[in-house]
């Protein structure tokens, strides 16, 4: 993990930029200045459209899960990017060719303000964090630290680079287990983990610094994320419902469900999940948000809407993985909210985006990337 002042070190692979002093380069398009207009672009060797856009953003974590959908959404659509990402849990080949890759750690300031300076940053997206409920629960300090503390010296070397829009990545986790049937974003926040605490202290950071500094800011509290635009950009993680039951089937067990006697029409948990293709549009929605002439802060679900249930998702699963054993039902997990569906209406009026994509390509993608990360033997 990323510890204050390591030296960043060289990953193998051409892109990725060695965050030391004096080992950048550059390998993204010359910077045009602030207020020019968007060109008609060019297609990069991954085949990803860079463009000639008025912004640059650096994009923090993006060679993770989400991070590089982001990335590759925003330079497809013609915005400039560049990553940095720790490679803590990062992995450098997820980012096409044209998007370059500084390896360090939000928390080195000395890093941040030469990555700002020299790319010329004039936007930022914050994704970088630990992202675990149950490892904050065990290690409250290294999450505050470094999701809390991060923020707060990437916030201040955005600052002193005259950046002025942010855009930070927030989660559901905020809510705790509000007894409503859609949270909407003035649903009172009661964090039930350490990690649901950093990102609502973070939002207060955010919309604190934003005020101190005249920088444009959006939250966005992201619901359950899911699938994958392509199989080698899936989440390798399993830490969420989805890779949790592909991983039982892998070791041929049953899938597992935890509690069938909530008050909800199944007995299961209900929960909203959003995919992450639809993610990646939402950021990209936002920074033309802020991009346009913009101030103040926008805090904002990002969600379907949609209410669906653990068994509803496991039957689901079995019938795309073409594995439909019964699932076995064990006994609640503490914390666990009976029902968690977002209101989706101020990010459609303010954002002027919606999600597109159902639960079935969710997982369709999901388990294909599974598939692509985790192929069988020919005697399984
Ligand atoms: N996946 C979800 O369902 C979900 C839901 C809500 C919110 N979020 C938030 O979205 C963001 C991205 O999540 P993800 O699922 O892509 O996770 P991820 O672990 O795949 O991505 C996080 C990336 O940040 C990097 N990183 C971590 N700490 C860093 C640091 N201090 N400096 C630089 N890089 C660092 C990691 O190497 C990794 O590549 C996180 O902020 C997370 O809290 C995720």
């Amino acid at each position: 993990m990323g510890d204050a002042g390591a030296a960043p070190q060289t990953v193998p692979g051409d892109r990725c930029i060695p965050g030391g002093a004096g080992g950048m380069r550059r390998t993204a398009p010359e910077r045009d200045e602030p207020g020019a207009s968007a060109g008609p672009g060019r297609t990069g060797a991954g085949g990803v459209r860079i463009g000639w856009a008025s912004m640059t953003w650096l994009i923090t974590g993006g060679a993770g899960y989400i991070g590089a959908h982001v990335a590759r959404a925003m330079a497809e659509a013609g915005e400039r990017v560049v990553a940095l990402d720790d490679l803590s849990a990062g992995v450098p080949s997820r980012l096409p060719e044209g998007i370059p890759l500084v390896q360090g750690s939000s928390l080195d300031g000395d890093l941040l303000k030469r990555v700002l300076a020299e790319h010329a940053v004039t936007g930022v997206v914050h994704l970088a964090a630990r992202k675990q409920v149950g490892e904050s629960v065990a290690q409250p300090t290294r999450y505050y630290q470094e999701n809390v503390g991060g923020l707060a010296t990437l916030l201040d070397a955005a600052a002193g680079a005259g950046v002025r829009r942010f855009l930070f990545s927030s989660s559901a986790a905020v809510y705790g287990n509000p007894d409503v049937d859609l949270i909407t974003e003035d649903t009172p926040c009661a964090p039930m983990s350490p990690y649901g605490e950093t990102k609502l202290a973070g939002e207060w950071l955010v919309r604190a610094a934003g005020r101190a500094h005249g920088i444009a800011t959006v939250c966005l509290r992201y619901f359950n994320v899911a699938g994958a635009a392509a199989p080698e950009l899936a989440d390798t993680g399993v830490f969420n419902v989805i890779p949790m039951v592909f991983d039982r089937l892998t070791r041929d067990e049953a899938p597992r469900i935890f509690g069938d006697d909530y008050p909800t029409p199944d007995g299961t948990c209900v929960r909203d999940y959003i995919h992450v293709a639809d993610l990646a549009e939402a950021h990209l929605a936002a920074a033309r948000r802020l991009t346009g002439d913009v101030s103040g802060d926008l805090t904002v679900n990002i969600g379907r809407g949609e209410g669906v249930s653990v068994r509803e998702l496991v039957t689901l699963i079995g019938e795309i993985s073409g594995d439909d054993r019964a699932p076995v039902v064990e006994p609640r997990r503490p914390g666990d909210a009976p029902r968690a569906v977002a209101s989706a209406g101020l990010a459609a009026r303010e954002l002027g985006w919606t999600a597109r994509r159902g639960v079935r390509e969710m997982v369709e993608s999901a388990w294909e990337g599974w598939v692509h990360h985790h192929p069988r033997t020919p005697s399984e």
